[in-house]
C-alpha cells in the first residue's frame, strides 16, 4: 500500500497558496499514511549532468533519498509566465537520472483561481516532464481545486469544506492507486 506520501510544492514563497493546499491535503490523508513534505527546493543547485554521478551535491542526494522513500508523490505548483517555475523544473530534471520516481503514483492539485488559463500551461508541462521520470500519473489525483488567499486560514490550512472534500478525494485516489501497484 502507499503508506508514505511525499508532498512537493513548486513555490518557495512564504505564505504560498500551493503549500497551504498541500499541507491541507496531507492532513486529510488516511490515518495509515505517513506524510512528509519536501522543503529544500530553494537549496537545490542548478541541474548539471556533469554532477549527476557518484558524488552528487548533498541537496540532490537528500532529494533522491526522499523520493526513494516515498510510495506516492503529490505536487502543487504555481504557474509563472505560462509555464512551470524554473525551481520545480530543476527538481524534476534532477529526478530523471536517479530513477527513484519510476513506477510511483503521482498526482497534483492545481489551486489557481485566476488568470486566463488557470495555470493550464504549468500543469501541461508538469504532465510532460513527469513522463520522463517514468512515474505513473493517477488521473483522479490530478485535480483543479481553486483556492483564493481568503480561503486560507490563519493556521495555514484551506478553510472551504468543499475544497477540503476535493483534496481528500484526490489524496484517497492517489493512495488507492499506490495500494494497487
Ligand atoms: C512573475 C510572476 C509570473 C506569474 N505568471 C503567472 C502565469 O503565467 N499564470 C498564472 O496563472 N499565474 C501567474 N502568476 C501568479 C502566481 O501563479 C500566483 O500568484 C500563485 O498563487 C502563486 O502561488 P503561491 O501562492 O503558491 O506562491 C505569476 C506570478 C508572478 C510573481
Amino acid at each position: 500500500m502507499a503508506s508514505r506520501l511525499l508532498l512537493i510544492c513548486g513555490s518557495v514563497r512564504a505564505g504560498s497558496s500551493n503549500a497551504a493546499v498541500l499541507r491541507t491535503a496531507g492532513l486529510l490523508a488516511p490515518d495509515d499514511v505517513a506524510v512528509s513534505s519536501y522543503d529544500e527546493l530553494a537549496e537545490l543547485p542548478h541541474f548539471n549532468p556533469d554532477d549527476d554521478g557518484e558524488h552528487l551535491p548533498a541537496a540532490v542526494a537528500r532529494l533522491r533519498h526522499q523520493l526513494g522513500e516515498a510510495d506516492a508523490l503529490l505536487f502543487s505548483t504555481p504557474e509563472y509566465a505560462g509555464a512551470l517555475p524554473g525551481s520545480l523544473k530543476n527538481l524534476l530534471d534532477w529526478s530523471v537520472g536517479g530513477g527513484e520516481m519510476s513506477g510511483k503514483p503521482v498526482g497534483w492539485i492545481n489551486c489557481a483561481w485566476g488568470g486566463p488559463t488557470r495555470a493550464a500551461g504549468a500543469y501541461a508541462e508538469l504532465r510532460t516532464v513527469l513522463t520522463y521520470t517514468d512515474s505513473v500519473i493517477v488521473e483522479p489525483a490530478c485535480v483543479q481545486v481553486p483556492v483564493t488567499r481568503a480561503e486560507i486560514g490563519p493556521d495555514g490550512l484551506v478553510t472551504d469544506p468543499a475544497a477540503r472534500d476535493r483534496l481528500a478525494a484526490a489524496v484517497a485516489a492517489l493512495v488507492t492507486a499506490g495500494q494497487a501497484s
